[in-house]
């Protein structure tokens, strides 16, 4: 028989509890078995009070973004088995908890939208589609990879403390635009990233690129915008 695996989970419920706590509960461990499988065997089996956000169950969804043997991860696709035979479970780090593993992602959103994170159309809309080689859609590959699970936001030291920094999330997607060719915000969303609260913030860390479960770089789209500015600049566009 396998060995148990003990989970140490991070709980607070702000309306009853002054202090977080760590609430240990033991588990039989099953072949394959995830992280997001197993705090549902807990809730359904064991302790029925226990809160965090899951949805889609396959990496899609980015709800179940959480702070696992002190790294941010995605439950739905991390394993027990590698993860030892005591496992410590945490909310995302930086992000006000409003109970258990749950975390208040307002900060996140707020930013987010600062980007304008979508296709800007200025010119009439073509009769069928705005076409895209597959060389031009390539370049924004990874970037629309995104699933807004706040992994490189709770990570960035910058951003955590600072409400004034966008970010690595909302610069990443800034960057799908930007890239887009068949983007026409141009100018007018490179002088948001450009502003006091965008890439020139970035101390390059490289924290978010590290975290991201995805396998996105903020840094690189980043550094990218950072160029893009500089050209628009100097070539007085802006
Ligand atoms: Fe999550 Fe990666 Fe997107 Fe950041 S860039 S929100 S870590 S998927
Ligand atoms: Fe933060 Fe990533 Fe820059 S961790 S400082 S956004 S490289």
């Amino acid at each position: 028989m396998t060995d148990s695996i003990k989970l140490s989970i991070y709980r607070r419920d702000p309306d009853l509890d002054t202090a977080p706590r760590y609430q240990t509960y033991e588990i039989q461990p099953e072949p394959g078995q995830t992280v997001l499988m197993a705090l549902y065997h807990i809730l359904d089996n064991v302790d029925k009070s226990i809160a965090f956000r899951a949805s889609c169950r396959s990496a899609v969804c980015g709800s179940c973004g959480m702070h696992i043997n002190g790294q941010n991860r995605l439950a739905c696709e991390t394993q027990l088995a590698p993860l030892g035979n005591e496992i410590l479970i945490e909310p995302l780090p930086h992000l006000p908890v409003l109970k258990d593993l749950v975390v208040d992602m307002t900060a996140f959103w707020d930013k987010y939208e600062k980007v304008r994170p979508y296709l800007i159309a200025m010119k009439n809309p073509p009769e069928k589609e705005r076409l895209q080689s597959p060389a031009q859609r390539k370049r924004i590959d990874e970037f629309i990879d995104c699933i807004l699970c706040a992994c490189c936001h709770s990570t960035c030291t910058l951003d955590a403390w600072s409400n004034d920094y966008l970010g690595p999330a909302a610069l990443a997607k800034a960057y799908r635009f930007v890239a887009d060719t068949r983007d026409e915000g141009g100018v007018e969303r490179l002088k948001i990233v450009a502003s006091e609260e965008g890439v020139f913030r970035c101390h390059t860390i490289f924290n978010c690129t590290e975290e991201c479960p995805k396998k996105i770089s903020p840094t690189f789209a980043i550094q990218e915008m950072k160029k893009k500015v500089l050209v628009a600049k100097f070539s007085g566009k802006m």
